[in-house]
């Protein structure tokens, strides 16, 4: 069933293990995300963004994942992504989101309190479960775009203040990776995620986890982060399948034959994903 993301990320903080967002971006995204969560007996959170939304429509994006989360027997949050205004996150909530995140980063950290805290306050009034952000994420996803020379690392103290005033339920700070593939290696700031998960009761969210190494992302979950968001990688592993598919065969025009082999290739990916953040075995 959908459940909010409080269902399991007090026990991934507890035991040092991350749940991973995997952004849905259509149905064979959908099914492959719930099946490595099936094969893996891991919770998880589909990821919706604006961008998304606009492209599968609110209520497919519902009955898709409301679908795959009922026949899978696994905890799964549908989780808006980078919602950007009260109105969108009251809009998906209606619709049957069950967690969302209210990214505020780009407002003054007293206007993006406040706003956090109108959302937090509706949300957790109707069992929802809110995400919020501080210090702005680098590079491009959907609608959300930070030139990295404005991109802004979070100040501890600054989230501190800002979980403890407006009491969301995960806490995305930016820490130095980057939305989409990295030119070089990302310069994690483990001493941020450290400082300021010691000081908050609730998981630290990693944004841009794609092309992170994977001994990176060990390090920040053994230090407070609990949720993980993955895209990009996703994306890359689908779309190199279809290009090699239609490369190899001009006469190929049924697209399950490169859709089918496209969402395994997806599945691979957010399987070994769930291992690497300790989230199998834990749903
Ligand atoms: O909000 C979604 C993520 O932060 C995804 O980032 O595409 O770099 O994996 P990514
Ligand atoms: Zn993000």
């Amino acid at each position: 069933p959908l459940v909010p993301m409080t269902e399991f990320l007090p026990q991934a903080k507890r035991e040092r293990f991350a749940v991973g967002q995997f952004n849905i971006n259509n149905l064979e995204f959908t099914q492959a995300i719930t099946e490595a969560g099936q094969e893996e007996q891991s919770p998880l959170i589909f990821g919706v963004s604006e961008g998304a939304m606009r492209y599968i429509g609110l209520d497919y994006v519902i009955a898709i994942a409301r679908t795959a989360a009922d026949n899978s027997g696994l905890p799964i949050a549908l989780h808006l992504d980078h919602g950007s205004s009260f109105d969108v996150v009251m809009k998906c909530i209606r619709a049957g989101f069950s967690s969302v995140m209210f990214d505020g980063s780009h407002y003054p950290l007293k206007e993006n309190i406040r706003l956090t805290k109108e959302v937090v306050k509706a949300a957790h009034a109707v069992g929802v479960s809110v995400e919020g952000e501080l210090g702005t994420i680098g590079g491009v996803e959907d609608d959300v775009s930070v030139d990295e020379s404005e991109a802004a690392l979070a100040k501890p103290e600054e989230a501190i203040r800002f979980y403890e005033e407006t009491n969301v339920d995960a806490l995305a700070i930016a820490v130095g990776t980057a939305h989409g593939m990295y030119r070089g290696e990302p310069k994690i700031r483990f001493d941020i995620i450290e400082e300021v998960s010691r000081q908050v009761d609730v998981p630290i969210v990693l944004h841009g986890g794609s092309g992170v190494p994977d001994e990176s992302i060990q390090k920040a979950i053994s230090l407070g982060v609990g949720k993980v968001n993955v895209n990009t990688e996703s994306q890359v592993a689908c779309t190199k399948t279809v290009r090699k598919l239609l490369n190899e065969d001009d006469t190929l025009v049924d697209p399950r034959k490169y859709l089918g082999p496209a969402r395994d290739a997806i599945k691979e990916v957010v399987k070994h994903k769930m291992r690497l953040f300790g989230s199998s075995g834990k749903a």
